[in-house]
């Protein structure tokens, strides 16, 4: 059985070419289909330099029309919803239609550092500034709370006292790089157990 995927991603998308990359030779895993809500973002150029369909989706459309979304997704039997760099609340509409099949990755130790204002180097900066010595990257359930859902895979990394919220940012991407692939993974294996 096929499990396809689709990736909503806002940014520069190194997550999103790295969950192509991954699954590229997967015969379980199909990424089929990227979502964008910014029509400049770097993951438009690497999609089509991977030869993976990117659409634009306006942020109206993600607010008031989960429906159309929701087609889209059901046009392509997409089972699994990965969100990497996704800067928007997902709709309401969309996690009932997907309960359990949406994953996050959040760049720190959830529950540290998650919820309102803590994303991108907003995370880092807070990080440093509190003298942490560790930090690293969570991939979660999405549920209709903000970084709360169940954890599915931590990576952990260790702080030295010459980082900077830049040097902490290119840590953490590169666990993020080793656990996203696999936490995606694991939950088609939790959900579609093989018969075999
Ligand atoms: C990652 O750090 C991820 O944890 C966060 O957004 C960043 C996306 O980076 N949610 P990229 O666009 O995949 O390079």
């Amino acid at each position: 059985m096929t499990h396809n995927v689709a990736i909503f991603a806002s940014g520069s998308g190194s997550n999103a070419e790295n969950i192509v990359k991954a699954f590229r030779n997967d015969k379980e895993i199909d990424v089929r289909i990227v979502l964008t809500n910014r029509q400049n973002a770097g993951v438009v150029q690497r999609m089509s330099d991977l030869g993976i369909e990117c659409v634009y989706v306006p942020n109206d459309t993600w607010a008031t029309q989960p429906e159309q979304i929701l087609q889209l997704l059901a046009r392509n039997n997409i089972s699994i919803i990965a969100l990497a760099g996704f800067l928007r609340l997902i709709h309401a509409d969309i996690i009932k239609n997907y309960r359990g099949r949406i994953v996050n990755i959040h760049p720190s130790l959830l529950p540290a550092y998650g919820g309102k204002g803590m994303y991108g180097h907003h995370v880092h900066e807070a990080v440093i500034a509190n003298h942490e010595r560790h930090s690293g990257a969570t991939v979660h359930i999405v549920t209709e709370k903000m970084d709360d859902g169940d954890i599915i895979m931590q990576g952990k990394v260790e702080i030295t006292p010459d980082d900077t919220p830049a040097s902490l940012e290119a840590k953490v991407h590169a666990v993020e790089y080793e656990i996203y692939p696999q936490a995606i993974k694991k939950l088609t294996q939790s959900l579609y157990p093989s018969n075999g």
